[in-house]
C-alpha cells in the first residue's frame, strides 16, 4: 500500500497542481469563533466589533502557525531522523521515497501558510503580532529533555509525529469545508487537508512497519509514551492566546484565560483519538500493561 501511495504522489500531491487563489476579501471573517477557546466567555462576547474581528485574525494567523510547528519542529525531524538511518524498519527503498515526497509536502505547506499569514497581516495591520511557542512543541521537548539517550528522544519525536499526522486531518477539516470564512483561508486548509489525509495513512503504515523492528525495550518505551502526545496536540494552547490577547491590549485578556483553564484539564477527550487508539490496539501497545497504563492515564478506556 505504501508504494500505491508513493507512485501517486506525482498526480495526487498539491505542490504538483495549480496553485492556491490568493485573493484577500476583507468583509469576510478570517476564522470561526466557535474555534476560539474562550468564545463563550462573557467578556469575549461583549467586546467591541473591532476588537473580534482582530481576535479572529489571529486565530487563524495562530492556526496556521501550530500547523507550522508541527511541519517544522515535529514532523521533518522524524523525516530525517529515518532517512539518517536511525529508525529501525524504515531502511528500504520504497519507505526513503515516501519519506521524501513527504518532506516536499510539508515544505510546501509551510509555503502556504506563510502566504496565507504573510497576506493576513498585511491586510489586517497584524504585523506587530507574534506567537509564541506552542505546548505541542514544549511538552514533547520538556520529555525529551527527561531521558539521556538519542534513541529515546528519536523515538519521543516519532511517537509525536505519528500522533501529529493522525490528528492533522481532522484539524485541518475544521475549516476546509467552511463556508463561513474568507476563502483564501478555506482554500489554503483545503489544500494542505488534501496532502495531509494521505500522510495520517502514510504514517500509520510507517509505525506498522517500524514498531515491529524495535528491539523490546524500544518497543515499551515507545508503548509507554504514544498515547502522551494526544493531550500535547489537544492543549488549547491558552499560555499562547493570553500572549496574543494582551498583544492586542484586550481589556480583562487574562481572566478570560483563567476562567478557561479549568476547561482545558480534560482536553484530550475532546479530540477524536480513535486513529491513534485503533493504531495502538493494531501494533500490540494495547496488549502491553504500560500501553494501556498511558491511554487510562488520559481517562482513555482503551
Ligand atoms: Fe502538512
Ligand atoms: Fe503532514
Amino acid at each position: 500500500m505504501l508504494h500505491r501511495i508513493a507512485e501517486g504522489w506525482m498526480k495526487r500531491a498539491k505542490v504538483r497542481r495549480e496553485p492556491v487563489e490568493l485573493d484577500f476579501d476583507p468583509t469576510q471573517a478570517d476564522f470561526l469563533e466557535k474555534l476560539l477557546p474562550f468564545c463563550e466567555h462573557p467578556r469575549f462576547q461583549s467586546l467591541s466589533p473591532n476588537d473580534r474581528q482582530k481576535i479572529l485574525s489571529c486565530g487563524w494567523l495562530i492556526y496556521n502557525e501550530k500547523t507550522v510547528a508541527i511541519e517544522t519542529a515535529i514532523v521533518t525531524p522524524s523525516c530525517n531522523d529515518a532517512l539518517a538511518g536511525q529508525i529501525p524498519g524504515l531502511g528500504g527503498d520504497t519507505f526513503r521515497h515516501i519519506i521524501c515526497e513527504t518532506l516536499v509536502d510539508e515544505a510546501y505547506h509551510l509555503l502556504l501558510v506563510e502566504n496565507a499569514n504573510r497576506l493576513t497581516r498585511f491586510h489586517r495591520d497584524l504585523g506587530h503580532i507574534r506567537v509564541p511557542t506552542f505546548n505541542l512543541v514544549r511538552f514533547m521537548e520538556m520529555e525529551q529533555a527527561g531521558y539521556s539517550e538519542p534513541w529515546q528522544r528519536i523515538l519521543i519525536q516519532l511517537a509525536t509525529s505519528v500522533v501529529s499526522e493522525i490528528f492533522v486531518s481532522d484539524y485541518l477539516h475544521q475549516l476546509s469545508d467552511c463556508q463561513d470564512i474568507q476563502p483564501m483561508n478555506r482554500a489554503t486548509v483545503a489544500a494542505h487537508r488534501h496532502d495531509e489525509l494521505a500522510h495520517s495513512k502514510i504514517f500509520t503504515l510507517l509505525a506498522e512497519a517500524f514498531y515491529p523492528a524495535l528491539s523490546p525495550v524500544e518497543k515499551a518505551f515507545f508503548a509507554e509514551i504514544l498515547p502522551k502526545p494526544i493531550a500535547w496536540f489537544a492543549d488549547m494552547e491558552l499560555d499562547v492566546w493570553e500572549s496574543v490577547l494582551q498583544q492586542l491590549q484586550i481589556p480583562g485578556a487574562a481572566s478570560i484565560i483563567a476562567d478557561c483553564r479549568p476547561l482545558n484539564a480534560n482536553a484530550a477527550l475532546r479530540v477524536d483519538y480513535s486513529g491513534v487508539t485503533e493504531l495502538a490496539r493494531n501494533l500490540g501497545v494495547l496488549d502491553t500493561a504500560c500501553g494501556q497504563d498511558g491511554f487510562l492515564a488520559l481517562g482513555i478506556a482503551a
